[in-house]
């Protein structure tokens, strides 16, 4: 075992976490879909989801066995829906090719929608005792600054570089307490902007600390100005009922409900007349909010619509009319309970 293993085994025992509701299992459902969660998303986030999820699908065959709204539905506020979609596709995937067991041979894993390389391995080292590389974004940042690897572990010589490094470290034996102490020491010491570096079990042969240059490494991203867009969402309003439309399947927030949107500076009131058949009456615009994607920020402009009219509550197909209440309870995304709770705040 390398001593850069043995080290991180050691201080895993004392002090890493021990309790997570997804820790002292080896069932690999429960397994794959903590990873899932915790892809770009803190553990903190994705505890109470967690629980939720996992009440409601305990087994995979009752994953595969749910609607897609309903998988989105307990996904709605975590972000990133594709990860919802490609577990809902991989159980499916599972009970027809797999006899509805989690496989167990590491290409076969890897195989299914959503899990890549990394994601894999976390799943058969913790499940089958496997002995895997994972490289996820805080174990780069481990490993950039213990090697003092120069570049931004997003260019593909940097990463291959890193999954290399990271092979070469693995231990044969304890992968459990290996793996998921690379992640607690990314996670809680080796943190990007207030690393504890005296603490660290690594820090004698830590290269970053040796040269100074931990908050230089990892090379940070070349940065470019993000996007910026923005749209017009349409609160159309009946009575207690909001008007809430199925989202496309694939693309930015695919399968969930949201307001049908308007491009900016058109004058809704004759494009709601075409578009849904309505008579409205424009009401004052909601304040404007800001919603970060990772390749851009979105401004929306919450334009809230009185119906006029006899109500109508059947829509088209497609599109359900939804009192406040039920419509935070359906797979939203999140600027979308935030409109409905200032609209439930401020009683429309
Ligand atoms: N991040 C990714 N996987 C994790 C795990 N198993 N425990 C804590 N944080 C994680």
């Amino acid at each position: 075992m390398t001593d850069f293993s043995s080290r991180l085994i050691v201080w895993q025992k004392q002090h890493g976490r021990h309790d997570l509701p997804w820790q002292n299992t080896t069932d690999p459902y429960a397994i794959w879909v903590s990873e899932i969660m915790l892809q770009q998303t803190q553990v903190t986030a994705v505890i109470g989801y967690y629980s939720k999820f996992m009440q409601r699908f305990p087994t995979i065959a009752a994953l595969a066995d749910a609607t897609q709204d309903e998988v989105l539905q307990h996904w709605s506020g975590l972000g990133y829906y594709s990860r919802a979609r490609n577990l809902h596709n991989a159980a499916q995937t599972i009970m027809d090719e797999h006899g509805g067991v989690f496989p167990q041979d590491f290409a076969t894993i890897q195989a299914l929608p959503g899990i890549g390389r990394s994601t894999a391995a976390a799943i058969a080292s913790f499940a089958f005792n496997q002995v895997q590389t994972i490289l996820d974004g805080n174990v780069k940042r481990v490993l950039a600054r213990h090697f003092a690897v120069e570049g931004w572990p997003g260019t593909p010589k940097i990463e291959k570089e890193l999954w290399s490094l990271a092979e070469s470290l693995l231990p044969k034996t304890e992968m459990v307490a290996y793996t998921q102490g690379l992640m607690d020491l990314g996670a809680t010491l080796c943190s990007r902007s207030r690393p504890q570096c005296l603490n660290c079990p690594l820090l004698a042969s830590c290269q970053a600390y040796r040269q100074q240059r931990v908050n230089q490494l990892p090379t940070p991203k070349p940065r470019k100005a993000t996007p910026e867009k923005h749209t017009i969402m349409l609160i159309l309003l009946q009575g207690d009922s909001v008007m809430l439309e199925k989202r496309p399947p694939s693309g930015i927030w695919g399968g969930l409900w949201s307001f049908p949107e308007l491009e900016q500076g058109s004058d809704y009131t004759d494009i709601v007349q075409q578009r849904f058949g309505m008579s409205v009456c424009p009401q004052k615009a909601l304040p404007e909010l800001s919603h970060a994607f990772t390749h851009f920020k979105l401004h929306i402009t919450p334009q809230p619509l009185q119906v006029n009219g006899p109500l109508a509550k059947t829509g088209e197909p497609g599109q359900v009319w939804l009192s406040i209440a039920d419509a935070l309870g359906a797979a939203i995304p999140t600027p979308v309970r935030k409109i409905l709770q200032t609209l439930l705040i401020e009683g429309t």
